[in-house]
């Protein structure tokens, strides 16, 4: 998900607020955002999801808030248009738009909805308070943590205790609008001829990391010089690291050797298989693309199709190497486990108020099957690299600390951990750091020493 567009006037307001409140409805029930805007008419999207973005990151003020104004909750359509209006309304200096219209387009579209116009009266009354009340009520939120971080309390303990003294650097980028970044193709172009590109185009970007370029503002892919063609694809800076991590320092295949065996365990949608296969340069490398999903492997051919690259795609669970593996070892594996994606809040603002404290726990076993699964794969000499798009150290640190004390045939090699979010703003000066601004990870590079 992205947000590329601003919000507009045209179609009415209200009618946004009615698809945007229905949006926060269904995520409230277990739907994924993408999924809930992807529902929405295709004119009426973008700004939607633009609205729906900003409700998602101020929802925990605007619920706080709403438990001022009502002593009982009322039914979730309501709530969730009550909880749009005041998310959006509760900071004039963020505010979309003035916090009169906002309310008067919130009280119209309760009105116009068969689902809400029972509740119209009682949202105006609580709407009108909150306008004429708003400074005694935002101070009665500010002691609360969940209505000042906007994440849910657990998500704030566990950063808290994961992270003690970044914790609050870590929400307040978690709050903001993540760049848009693009990685270069290296077999088609280079980062200085596609700034060039960009610069001809009218617009700004900046190196980050080996590859990447990132953008002064986002903009639809196929507005992209050069995009369809394949020059470029989007990934953030952080997750542009795999590939350098895991070939870089391999020893370069000679001419007439073998190729390097390598295996992306978890693939789809293949931005890093990718981007194992740009960066592989001259060296002559062989891919396998795993991925459990039938539906999301498709994504893996067309990500590989648009970039003109070949790897073997393979629908199967990397958990049970009997049921696809030939029993060649590989010299790398990349373990991009799935994960919490606490690292991507930026980007998938749904995903704090989606997961519960038990999916932790749940994933990080998941992790550990697939780490204990695939190591006996690797061949002496070789390496594997785990990561995850996650700010918990539960599956990061704590995991490979783990995974290292029960293989002692592993041996850590120099990598970045725990990588926290950068908010530097929405990316519009040049970066004091050599990624930029970039997203939460976690990366262990592990060796399995040569006999
Ligand atoms: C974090 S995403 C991978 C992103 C991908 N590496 C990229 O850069 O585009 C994790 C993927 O692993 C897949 N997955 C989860 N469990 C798996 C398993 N046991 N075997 C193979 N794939 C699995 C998920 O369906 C999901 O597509």
């Amino acid at each position: 998900m992205s947000d590329l567009s601003e919000p507009t006037l045209s179609p009415p307001l209200w009618r946004q607020l009615q698809l945007t409140a229905q949006a926060l409805a269904s995520i409230r029930a277990g739907t994924s955002g993408s999924i809930a805007f992807e529902l929405v008419e295709p004119a009426l999207r973008p700004g939607v999801q633009s609205l729906g973005f900003q409700v998602l990151r101020r929802l925990g003020r605007a619920e706080a808030l709403r438990r001022h104004l009502a002593k009982r909750t009322p039914p979730p359509p309501a709530d969730a248009l009550l909880c749009t209006a005041l998310a959006l309304a509760w900071d004039p200096v963020s505010s979309p738009y003035e916090p009169f219209t906002l309310v008067d387009q919130a009280v119209e579209a309760a009105k116009r909805n068969p689902t809400t116009r029972a509740q119209a009266s009682f949202i105006n009354a609580c709407l009108r308070r909150f306008l004429r009340e708003r400074d005694e009520l935002v101070a009665a939120t500010e002691h609360e943590p969940v209505a000042q971080w906007n994440h849910p309390r657990w998500w704030i303990e566990r950063l808290k205790r994961d992270h003690p003294r970044e914790w609050q650097r870590v929400l307040a980028a978690d709050n903001q609008q993540a760049p848009m970044t693009l990685r270069v193709n290296r077999r088609k172009t280079s980062v200085a001829s596609y700034l060039l590109a960009l610069r001809h185009d009218g617009q700004q970007g900046w190196p980050v990391g080996d590859d990447g370029v990132q953008l002064a503002q986002a903009r639809p892919v196929l507005q992209l010089p050069g995009f369809a063609a394949g020059e470029v694809s989007v990934q953030d800076a952080a997750a542009q690291l795999a590939a350098a991590l895991l070939l870089d320092g391999l020893p370069a295949g000679k001419p007439g050797a073998a190729p390097l065996r390598v295996l992306d365990a978890c693939a789809a949608p293949g931005g890093k298989t990718a981007h194992l296969l740009e960066r592989a340069g001259q060296t002559a490398i062989e891919v396998t693309a795993l991925e459990v999903d039938a539906v999301r492997s498709r994504r893996i051919d067309e990500t590989l199709a648009r970039l003109d690259l070949q790897a073997q795609v393979v629908v199967a669970d990397a958990g049970r190497p009997a049921q696809w593996w030939d029993g060649q070892p590989y010299d790398a594996i990349l373990l991009d486990a799935p994960c919490t994606a606490s690292g991507i809040v930026r980007r998938h603002p749904d995903v704090r108020w989606l997961r519960r404290e038990s999916d932790t726990p749940q994933l990080a076993q998941q992790q550990a099957m697939l780490l204990a699964a695939l190591w006996p794969l690797v061949r002496p000499g070789g390496r594997l690299l785990y990561c995850t798009c996650s700010v918990f150290r539960e599956e990061g640190s704590y995991q490979i600390e783990a995974f290292l004390a029960h293989n002692t045939d592993a041996r850590l090699l120099p990598s970045p951990g725990h990588l926290l979010p950068q908010g530097g703003g929405n990316g519009r000066g040049v970066p004091d750091n050599p990624l930029g601004d970039h997203d939460g990870f976690f990366y262990a590079l592990l060796e399995k020493p040569a006999r």
